[in-house]
């Protein structure tokens, strides 16, 4: 049995403006140890995916399908069994840490507590657990920063108690929401690094979600690509990195010849995101995409695998040679995204 596995993921906000889809029949399997990236520009749902799974969707969401840890259905659990998982054996972290630390407790009392809740141990052994997360993390003199307020710590500092927070109870997934964002490029990737290190050592899965090319090469065996709430394509980092298949896959990494090169950002497809709201009936991607024919307005492509590569799913009409073709073109120079 997977980890994790997600069924037809739909994610529903009730709006002034009516009912927004903002996830739309996301499936992805997490084996233990595995690293799932999911990418996407700026709304394309990466975010409510995971928060619907661990039930933390604002008031006015609803999220359907099935989202199953250990074959138990996250979506339909009752509450108090949901946070008997939720930071013990599915742990989330956050771009920005103080949305998951205490700013009035010390980094002791909140480590502390969560081992208490969780794992039922003393006060005393909890602290001693603690210390041992921070040392992990490579927080220099570990017991003495442990009686220190989260805003004692630096910005890189305070990312790495999160981690050491997400981490104390050992969990089998740790869902990460761009955890590296908001830090400079040497400390991101101390952090992958540690990320990376911790997965050795424990097994953990993890769910990244990330902007960053770079981070996605680094870490995770597979790839998912959002648009529009939709998977856009689908499968191995490398196939995904190497050989993309979709326009809209092909856009974003634009970049991929300059990896090698230190440049890992995103390139920026000219047009905006599309309206939540007002999705074009066929392709989510239609409006933007170079590659973009009168079908593809009004019939939506669905996500299907490759003929002859194993386990890489897409959503488009053109055919897999015909966008390899653009892709060819755009590295070349001869056209632009
Ligand atoms: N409470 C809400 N009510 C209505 N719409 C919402 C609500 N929360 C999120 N959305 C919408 O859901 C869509 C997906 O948002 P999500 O946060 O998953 O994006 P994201 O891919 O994580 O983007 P980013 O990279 O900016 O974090 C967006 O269009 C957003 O406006
Ligand atoms: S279906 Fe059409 S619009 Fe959508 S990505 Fe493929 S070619 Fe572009
Ligand atoms: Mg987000």
């Amino acid at each position: 049995m997977p980890l994790i596995e997600v069924n037809s993921l739909n994610v529903q906000f009730q709006t002034p403006d009516g009912e927004v889809t903002a996830v739309n029949g996301i499936s992805f399997v997490l084996d233990r140890g595995q690293t799932l990236g999911i990418v996407g520009e700026s709304g394309s749902g990466k975010s409510q995916s995971v928060l619907a799974m661990m039930g933390l969707l604002a008031s006015n969401g609803r999220a359907t399908g099935q989202a199953l840890f250990d074959g138990q259905d996250l979506l339909t659990m009752a509450p108090k069994a949901l946070n008997q998982i939720r930071g013990n054996r599915v742990a989330m972290i956050f771009q920005d840490p103080m949305t998951s630390l205490n700013p009035y407790l010390t980094v002791e009392r909140q480590m502390t507590e969560v081992l208490q809740f969780h794992k039922g141990m003393s006060r005393q052994q909890a602290r001693v657990r603690a210390v041992q997360a921070l040392d992990a993390v490579k927080i220099p003199e570990a017991a003495k920063r442990v009686m220190q307020y989260p805003h004692e710590f630096s910005g890189g500092m305070r990312q790495r108690v999160m981690i050491a927070m997400a981490l104390l109870c050992e969990p089998d997934v740790l869902i990460a929401d761009e955890p590296t964002t908001a830090l400079d490029v040497t400390v991101q990737a101390q952090i992958i690094a540690l990320m990376r290190d911790l997965q050795r050592d424990h097994g953990t899965a993890i769910v990244m979600i990330t902007h960053d090319l770079g981070v996605v090469a680094g870490l995770c065996d597979e790839v998912m690509v959002l648009y529009g709430g939709r998977a856009m394509e689908h499968g191995s980092a490398e196939s995904i990195f190497y050989q993309p298949t979709h326009p809209y896959t092909v856009g974003l990494l634009g970049a991929v010849p300059k990896l090698e090169q230190g440049d890992h950002a995103l390139v920026a497809i000219p047009g905006a995101p599309p309206n939540m709201a007002r999705l074009p009936p066929g392709c989510p991607f239609s409006e933007r995409c170079a590659l973009a024919e009168p079908r593809c307005v009004n019939t939506r492509p669905t996500l299907s695998a490759i003929a002859d590569r194993p386990a890489v799913f897409r959503a488009c009409h053109k055919r897999v040679d015909e966008v390899m073709r653009y892709a060819d073109a755009l590295a070349t120079g001869e056209v632009s995204v």
